[in-house]
């Protein structure tokens, strides 16, 4: 995955590189072999330094975005602008090797980009320690929690140091205590890494709390029909979820995900 930009119909991969995005959707729209409207034109960037969640009714092509955005489906109109070289891509399922220790597993990513043992272990244990699982290096996925292969994939990705971060629901199997310190410890990263992240979730609270800004879709073909920036400062503290205007925005984005109907 080289490729710096992919298109069916038009580019807008002509601008300067400040001018760029990290990555931006124009006009996508997405219909299967077998008919299927996923998506319609879907048209927004994502810059370094934002952290863009989107929320959307089952069914309504969140993971399609996400896996055009990496190339692992073509879409059928519009384009998409980003570079491929370093994409992270968390997936809901943590899609550990059971085979490996928890340090290999992290490793894994750096041993497929080539890089040297030396060099695979001190990115690897960096992001270990970032994630909170230093003392688990040599333990297996199997005897590891939920919350704990989360850390370890998102790990895993971290060691690519990559510029632009899709998640999609990486949390959702989790209890809530445990999805609200991963939604913590992934602001945290957010603030230190500076990348273009892009996230799925159901949960509005979830993406209330990590974002910079949260996109509604429509049910399929799926749509922007909202649009909210969060305005909280970072780093933001877990009993933000208790004020007043957090539960504002969040009842507006809950608003918006029903329709515009109370
Ligand atoms: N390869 C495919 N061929 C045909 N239809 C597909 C294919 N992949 C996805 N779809 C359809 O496209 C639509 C969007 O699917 P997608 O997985 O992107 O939804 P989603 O928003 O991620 O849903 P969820 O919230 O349940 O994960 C669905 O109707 C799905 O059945
Ligand atoms: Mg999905």
């Amino acid at each position: 995955m080289a490729e710096t930009v992919t298109s069916t119909t038009a580019s807008v991969g002509a601008a300067s590189p400040t001018g760029r995005k990290a990555l931006a959707f124009d006009r996508i729209g997405m219909v299967f072999p077998d008919g299927t409207e996923a998506l319609r034109d879907i048209s927004f960037g994502v810059e370094r330094g934002e952290f863009v969640t989107i929320v959307g009714p089952s069914g309504c092509g969140k993971s399609t975005l996400l896996k055009i955005a990496s190339g692992l489906v073509t879409n059928t109109s519009g384009s998409v602008q980003v570079d491929r070289e370093r994409i992270g891509y968390v997936f809901q399922d943590a899609t550990l090797l059971q085979w490996r220790t928890v340090q290999a597993n992290v490793e894994l990513f750096a041993e497929l980009h080539g890089l040297g043992k030396s060099e695979r272990r001190r990115l690897a244990s960096e992001a270990i320690e970032l994630v909170g699982l230093s003392g688990f290096e040599n333990h297996y996925p199997k005897s590891l929690s939920g919350g704990m292969k989360m850390r370890a994939s998102l790990a895993r990705t971290l060691t690519l140091r990559p510029p632009v971060f899709l998640f999609d629901e990486p949390f959702g199997a989790v209890d809530e205590i445990t999805r609200e310190h991963l939604n913590d410890e992934t602001q945290q990263l957010f603030q230190r890494e500076g990348f273009a992240g892009l996230f799925i979730t159901h949960s509005i609270s979830e993406a209330v709390f990590m974002s910079t800004r949260v996109l509604v879709m429509s049910a399929r073909p799926g749509r922007i029909v909202a649009e909210f920036d969060v305005p909280f400062e970072y780093p933001r503290v877990p009993d933000l979820r208790f004020d007043p205007d957090f539960a504002h925005l969040a009842g507006e984005v809950s608003h918006a995900l029903r329709g515009g109907h109370s």
